[in-house]
């Protein structure tokens, strides 16, 4: 499979991603309060294993050898998340120095070994303070964020330009409050409308705060979409197919372009919008770039009797599918870069997360070969320079993950590194589809070398 290098720009980003309670552990050191995911994996049965993030890949005290593992793989960017309840324990409360601290020493050695952060302010790590004050369904939460991402944005914002308010609203609102699988674990429709409403107001309001303290900043949002297809010709299907789109893509880029909440979506949740004269215009702050994850697509069809969308995934039989299950196609990232660039007007464009999980296996010798994974890095790097070709303006690309890491309610189970980890000794080994990424990279910039 051939990628058309020549369709990316001179400058473009090769990352990697990673998340703070994916990888950090060090939860109860240094002032950092519990959030969310605490509570959430320390209850039993909520995750694979009963595993939890207390230790995870130990990056809190390892960070210097990840960023070491960067290099080695020739990336220029790191797409990386703040936890809130490190930097500011009590929620809304005054700013833990030793949390700041941390992250500061991160970027000043981000910076110094050539490596562009890329930050993002909240990646589902809420202070449990402010869920046992209501959390993300109650207005408050949305103004605290703000504050938060203020500070953060006042401390390290001389140094970093690319700011990402939200990472995924969608699980936290969708799959925290209505699915209940992740934290905060509620399976409650209102709840979770009301969350969706002022996790985006969150992010307006922060766009606002990041802008006020670090004139320069390049703010954008980041959501997980997905191609949707019926399952068949039924309307039925056809509607489910509608609601599907309102529910994972529309409701969550539609309001942020100043075109409101999605009406036929409104009318499927039939909840009432905690809405305020002028929210909508802090929502829709105009951002400076779009981020995309993308893993699967999804096939449809109409389940009424469903919890909303009243809709459930069919699953295909004879298409390839990863360790998690889902299906691979690549086309899905071509025609969602496409749909941003066309539909929404998209300036500029990140990739902000793409990988696999695969069973890996160690070899004798310690090292790892992931033929699955590479092949699949391969077509989705193949189909976003396709994207690019078409007139995406793709600016750059981060693979999830850097480090195999607490894969939420699936525990450690499902490995999604570039690296791998054992978790009994920490020790990180870069797999075969790292050593496939660096080549890329090198080629990428082989080719912007020839041309100069
Ligand atoms: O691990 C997650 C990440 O935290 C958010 N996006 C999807 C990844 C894989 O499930």
């Amino acid at each position: 499979m051939t990628i058309d290098f020549a369709a990316l720009p001179h400058d473009f980003l090769w990352g990697t991603a990673t998340s703070a309670y994916q990888i950090e552990g060090a939860v109860a050191e240094d002032g950092r309060s519990p959030s969310i995911w605490d509570t959430f994996s320390h209850t039993p049965g909520k995750i694979a294993g009963d595993d939890h993030g207390d230790i995870a890949c130990d990056h809190y005290h390892r960070w210097r050898e990840d960023i070491a593992l960067m290099r080695r793989l020739g990336t220029n960017a790191y797409r990386m998340s703040i936890a809130w309840p490190r930097v500011m324990p009590g929620g809304d409360g005054p700013a833990n120095p030793k949390g700041l601290a941390f992250y500061d020493e991160l970027v000043d050695t981000l910076l110094a070994a050539g490596i562009t952060p890329s930050v993002t302010l909240y990646h589902w790590d809420l202070p449990q303070v402010l869920q046992d004050r209501g959390g993300w369904p109650e207005r408050d939460t949305a103004e605290h964020f703000a504050a938060y991402a203020s500070v953060v944005a006042a401390r390290l914002g001389d140094r970093v330009s690319q700011w990402t308010t939200l990472n995924e609203p969608l699980c936290s609102a969708w799959i925290g409050h209505l699915e209940g699988t992740m934290a905060p674990g509620l399976t409650d429709l209102t709840a979770a409308v009301r969350a969706s409403y002022h996790l985006l107001l969150g992010h307006g309001l922060a766009v606002q705060a990041i802008r006020a303290a670090a004139p320069g900043a390049e703010v954008g949002i980041v959501n997980n979409l997905s191609t949707v297809h019926p399952a068949s010709d039924r309307p039925e299907d056809l509607a489910a197919a509608r609601r599907v789109d309102g529910h994972t893509n529309r409701w969550w880029l539609d309001p942020v372009h100043g075109r409101g909440f999605p009406a036929d979506m409104r009318e499927v949740y039939g909840v009432e919008l905690p809405e305020r004269t002028g929210d909508l215009e802090v929502i829709a702050a105009p951002l400076d770039w779009l981020g995309l994850n993308y893993y699967f697509p999804a096939t449809v069809t109409d389940d009424p009797r469903g919890p909303a969308p009243y809709a459930r995934s069919v699953r295909r039989e004879g298409v390839p599918r990863t360790g998690m299950d889902w299906e691979v196609d690549p086309s899905g990232i071509e025609a969602l870069l496409l749909r941003l660039t066309d539909e929404y007007g998209a300036r500029r464009l990140y990739v902000t997360e793409n990988g696999s999980a695969y069973p890996d296996v160690v070899r004798p010798d310690g090292t790892v070969d992931d033929p699955e994974r590479q092949a699949y890095l391969t077509a989705h790097l193949a189909a976003c320079a396709s994207a690019a070709r078409k007139g995406a303006p793709l600016a750059g690309y981060f693979a999830w993950s850097l480090l195999d890491n607490f894969e939420w309610a699936y525990g450690y189970d499902k490995r999604f590194g570039l690296v791998h980890v054992d978790y009994r000794t920490q020790t990180r080994t870069i797999k075969g589809t790292g050593r496939h990424y660096a080549d890329l990279i090198r080629r990428h910039r082989e080719g912007v070398a020839k041309a100069a």
